[in-house]
């Protein structure tokens, strides 16, 4: 293991609930940009990531879809992250994905806090979505529960510092430390075959720092990193812990899910993704074949 000094880091939250409960148009208001308006019929169809300063500290963000189709992306978002802001929009209570949403953040024992969306609309109901909630054994701090639940709008801004806070809260328990010295490592969040630029892969960094020229082993795939790129497409040189990247330079798209790690050799990590993707081939035959 790297010796090295540990300092706080920043807390990893991802944003999980029912198609179009108002998860990208929370992050939008936090980060003040238009995400949601510039979405094929305002659907998320991957994991957004980004990161934020609020007056309280840092804090990166996973948005994730609530669309029924993406289950298996809503089980990495719960995986990859230290705390998660389960979204239940007020004029329209519990649904089946915040029922999914709950079990991912249990399953992958990752605490909760519940925002209560939309609380500027006619028909909203804070205590029959408590009330829903309550049912699933999600019980709100005011009665008697261990989960802070906080009522948000994204059109007015209305609780959305009181919810930054509440998340912040819930970090502090959790004591989050990160090596900064140490070589990068961390998941990746998703990738994508670019067409002008090759294979782009957006990584979290959850420990260490990741640089450019960085040779990254990546699930099956391998490479030297030719640019990393802030969540605003801007290119930078280096990520630290808990910050969302884009990287250039890897050899495949590695899946969504898989741990990634900076190796000092670039004849050893090719050796190794070499024998995994070998593996992998032997996999699929023998499923094929079966
Ligand atoms: P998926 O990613 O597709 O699951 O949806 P989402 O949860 O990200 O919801 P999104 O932010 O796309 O919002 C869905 C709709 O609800 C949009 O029309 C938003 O404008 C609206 N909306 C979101 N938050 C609020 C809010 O606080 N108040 C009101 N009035 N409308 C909201
Ligand atoms: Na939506
Ligand atoms: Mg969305």
């Amino acid at each position: 293991d790297y010796e090295g000094e540990a300092i706080k880091r920043a807390p990893v939250v991802t944003v999980m609930g029912h198609v179009d409960h108002g998860k990208t148009s929370l992050l939008d208001f936090i980060r003040t940009t238009r995400v949601a308006d510039g979405e094929s019929g305002g659907i998320t169809q991957h994991i957004g990531a980004y990161h934020v300063e609020t007056p309280q500290g840092m804090i990166s963000f996973l948005d994730t879809p609530g669309h029924a189709a993406f289950t298996s992306m809503r089980a990495r978002g719960a995986k990859a992250t230290d705390v998660v802001i389960l979204v239940c929009a007020a004029d329209d209570g519990v649904m089946p994905q915040t029922i999914e949403a709950i079990q991912h953040s249990r399953a992958a024992g990752v605490p909760m806090v519940v925002a209560i969306t939309k609380i500027d609309k006619d028909g909203a109901d804070i205590d029959r979505v408590k009330n829903e909630l309550v049912a699933q054994e999600v019980v709100p701090e005011e009665w008697g529960g261990d989960v802070q639940f906080v009522g948000v709008s994204a059109k007015s801004g209305e609780g959305i510092d009181a919810l930054l806070e509440a998340v912040l809260l819930q970090a502090e328990v959790l004591e989050l430390t990160a090596v900064p010295s140490s070589p990068g490592k961390g998941v990746v969040v998703e990738s994508r075959l670019d067409r002008g630029r090759g294979p782009v892969a957006t990584l979290l960094v959850q420990n260490g720092t990741l640089r450019k020229g960085d040779i990254v082993l990546a699930g099956l795939q391998m490479g030297r990193v030719r640019a990393l790129l802030d969540e605003n497409g801007k290119a930078i040189t280096e990520a630290g812990p808990s910050i969302p990247v884009e990287i250039l330079g890897l050899d495949g798209t590695p899946e969504a899910g898989e741990e990634f790690i900076v190796v000092a050799d670039e004849r050893k990590a090719r050796e190794v993704a070499n024998f995994r993707q070998g593996k992998y081939r032997e996999v699929r035959f023998a499923r094929q074949h079966t």
